[in-house]
């Protein structure tokens, strides 16, 4: 089977570096360009974060293009208090071994859209403001793009006000321009991603690895783990971002349901919150296959895979 063409747009971040590797380390995937976005650090930030994780990967041949800096409607929200002062802090990091791409995002999407010989799937693991600019000013590539899989939202309670999940929370109105512009939409939500929980027994097994993308890992959950103890009492943090490579990988990981979501972007307490209709009482026509359960041991072996093909 041919590997599925894939643009990641994200805001690494540690669990978007481990997405970025496991992206790298699975050849059902040909990881075609990163776009960074604002979000757990600035995209300045964001941007030096990939090519740093690329250069760990020894793979700085990916392009790497710098997008918003802010979100559509609003200040920008930085999830540093998770992240730290870098937005990757923990692990010592090579230095990048190529320049960003010279594009901006959206042109850099767009291009890379209309250039790919099949329909490219579109990855958002940040605030999605660039993919909703890619959509509202170039609805062009739609035919394009054979899905988008975001990281975002939740079925459940939210992560950065008790309604809303911080990715959406940071830019809603550029959800609200995803969710309903008609294309193919997988939801990875907090109900999704609180089950990948990288435990104690997950970062033996990366430290294990005899090479610096595995210990790099580790250290990576070592500092994510203790702020999501700090701030959220986790025992073991969540590793949010790479189980949307791992439905591009293996659907069957992940049990969906297509509801009908939608996204506040007016509430004064529930701002960013994703209503996911999952029995219709709203009576509206589902528009995105909501993920429900993982299937966890699957998961962090197909992870840890990849991650030691890419260090080995
Ligand atoms: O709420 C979790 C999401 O916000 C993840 O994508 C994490 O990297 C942060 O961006
Ligand atoms: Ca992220």
């Amino acid at each position: 089977m041919n590997p599925i063409p894939v643009l990641l747009d994200c805001d690494p971040g540690h669990d978007d570096a481990i997405a970025i590797l496991l992206a790298l380390g699975s050849p059902q995937v040909d990881l075609i360009g990163i776009t960074t976005t604002f979000g757990n650090c600035s995209v300045g930030k964001a941007t030096y974060n990939a090519q740093r994780i690329l250069a760990l990967a020894r793979r700085p041949e990916v392009p790497v293009a710098a997008g918003a800096a802010a979100p559509l409607a609003g200040e920008a929200h930085i999830g540093d208090f998770i992240h730290g002062a870098t937005g990757i802090d923990g692990p010592d990091l090579p230095e990048p071994l190529a320049a960003p791409d010279r594009r901006e995002a959206v042109e850099f999407l767009r291009a890379s859209i209309l250039a790919a010989p099949h329909p490219v799937t579109v990855v958002a693991t940040g605030p999605i403001t660039n993919v909703a600019r890619l959509l509202r000013d170039h609805p062009e590539v739609g035919p394009r793009i054979a899905e988008i899989v975001f990281m975002g939202g939740s079925t459940e309670r939210g992560n950065t006000t008790p309604a809303a999940e911080f990715n959406a929370y940071a830019d809603p109105e550029a959800l609200d321009i995803v969710l309903t512009s008609g294309l193919p939409i997988r939801m990875v939500g907090l109900n999704l991603s609180h089950q990948a929980l990288a435990t104690r027994d997950v970062v033996a097994r990366m430290r294990a690895m005899d090479h610096p993308v595995g210990r790099a890992c580790a250290d990576l959950m070592g500092f994510f783990g203790g702020t999501y103890s700090d701030v959220f009492d986790f025992a073991a943090p969540p590793v949010h971002d790479p189980c949307t490579i791992a439905a591009l990988i293996d659907p069957g990981l992940i049990t969906w349901h297509k509801s009908f979501v939608a996204v506040e972007t007016e509430g004064r307490w529930t701002r960013g919150a994703t209503v996911v209709d999952l029995h219709g009482r709203l009576d509206r026509p589902p528009n995105v296959e909501v993920a429900l359960t993982l299937d966890v041991d699957a998961y962090w072996r197909l992870v840890l895979d990849a991650l030691d093909r890419v260090g080995s």
